[in-house]
């Protein structure tokens, strides 16, 4: 099968690009050649297809909210070939017979790429490791208890240890309990004029640096999932100036939200860690610019309205990310003219693929053929409604943004068009 590009633009040069089977085989300012299907990419950029290290798919256990079907049909549309879903599924995917039916279940969908993130202990209790070889080999590509916090430094030592030994990514989600008590939102002014408990910076803080102290000493790599706060960037700019492996990842809403969407009680704002205030907001920026933040992940976490439309308290966490991370990014970020579309399409592919060991988020001759084609110029509103997740639950509904993804290729198969 052979796919022909015409007239996209690529690093700002005009550019055909031609696809034979799952990989990129030419790469030109012109090509003519007998193909099965041509693109019309006139004022089209390629990307390489995004690669997200953070997605909940929800299935097993969750299908109400989202399952690998709905899941995979929101990530082709959001630009992604590539997804990398966390544990907290039910069963936990803490067993191989998880890991091999969520392969299995993605390849029967064939739309994103799925790899499976393995629980870093049993049932995400904290309390026994999971058994990361068998995981492994089953076809996990990291380990995490995203969702929960492993609570205690020995566990995490232990986990980063064995994970060392099994080339095995540890995810850290950082959050001290103790700390958050029973928060929900950002503890700062606005959580006083809501009148809603709030959750410190330092529930965050505390933790990175128990995983800094921790990597140091182990000498092995450590990565932070949703940084949030200033005092987390700048403690990974020190250890990362110190030599200390340590990597980190934050997310569209940290880069275009801040607590001051709690204050119309939508719970649709409700994510963890919690939005947090503008001068997090622009040190998460600086974050990104100076290198100490590696990648841009969703943690699209789809919940159902029954979740998300009662008192701010009770709904759940999380945000639906897959469908409007690119263009919120590239609207806060490129449009504003603080970052180049090259960096953005760094953060976004290359750099995640790095971290996570999956063999894509190039563009290159003989690479394999991920490719999302985006009009940048085009300006649209948000609309949940129209999202392909069972997941509406975004507080950006409405948002007017920039950059909207028009086609998406997964290894070489068009998976999605506009
Ligand atoms: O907001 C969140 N939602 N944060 C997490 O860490 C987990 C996630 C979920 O699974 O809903
Ligand atoms: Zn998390």
């Amino acid at each position: 099968m052979k796919t022909l590009i015409k007239n996209g633009i690529f690093n700002g040069n005009k550019i055909d690009l031609l696809i034979v089977d799952n990989k990129i085989a030419k790469l030109q300012e012109s090509i003519d050649e007998q193909v099965d299907k041509t693109i019309d990419a006139k004022g089209l950029t390629i990307l390489p297809a995004f690669v997200d290290m953070h997605t909940h798919l929800r299935e097993p256990g969750f299908e109400y909210k989202e399952d690998i079907e709905t899941g995979s049909k929101a990530a082709v549309a959001g630009g992604y070939a590539s997804v990398c879903c966390m544990p907290n599924t039910k069963p936990v995917i803490d067993n191989k017979y998880i890991v091999s039916y969520i392969i299995h279940r993605a390849k029967e969908v064939n739309l994103a790429k799925v790899y499976p993130i393995g629980a870093i202990t049993v049932g995400l209790k904290g309390e026994m490791m999971s058994e990361m070889g068998k995981l492994k080999q089953a076809g996990i590509v990291a380990v995490s208890d995203d969702g929960c916090p492993v609570s205690t430094a020995q566990m995490m030592r232990l986990a980063l240890e064995y994970a060392k030994d099994f080339d095995l990514p540890v995810l850290s989600h950082c959050e001290d309990k103790s700390l958050v008590d029973n928060g929900v939102v950002n503890e700062g002014a606005n959580s006083s004029k809501a009148g809603l408990n709030g959750i410190p910076s330092a529930a965050e803080e505390v933790m990175v640096s128990r995983e800094i102290i921790l990597a140091g000493m182990l000498n092995t790599k450590v990565h932070i999932c949703h940084v949030s706060t200033k005092g987390s960037v700048s403690l990974i700019r020190d250890a990362k100036k110190r030599g200390i492996k340590v990597t980190c990842e934050t997310c569209p809403h940290y880069i275009c939200g801040t607590d001051d969407l709690i204050l119309s009680f939508n719970a649709n704002s409700k994510v963890n860690p919690p939005l947090r205030e503008e001068q997090d907001r622009q040190a998460i920026i600086e974050g990104l610019l100076d290198g100490t933040i590696d990648v841009i992940a969703t943690d699209h976490a789809p919940h159902s309205k029954q979740e998300k439309e009662i008192e701010y308290q009770l709904a759940a966490n999380g945000i639906s990310g897959l469908e409007s991370a690119f263009a919120l990014c590239y609207t806060e970020l490129v449009s504003k003219g603080r970052m180049s579309l090259e960096k953005l399409s760094y953060l976004m592919s290359e750099a995640p693929a790095k971290i996570m060991n999956i063999p894509c988020g190039e563009i290159k001759e003989g690479g394999l053929a991920d490719i999302t084609l985006v009009d940048l110029n085009e300006k649209y509103k948000i609309d949940s409604k129209k999202f392909f997740s069972k997941g509406k639950n975004t507080p950006f509904d409405g948002w007017e943004v920039q950059g909207r993804v028009k086609y998406t290729f997964v290894e070489g198969e068009l998976k999605y068009e506009a």
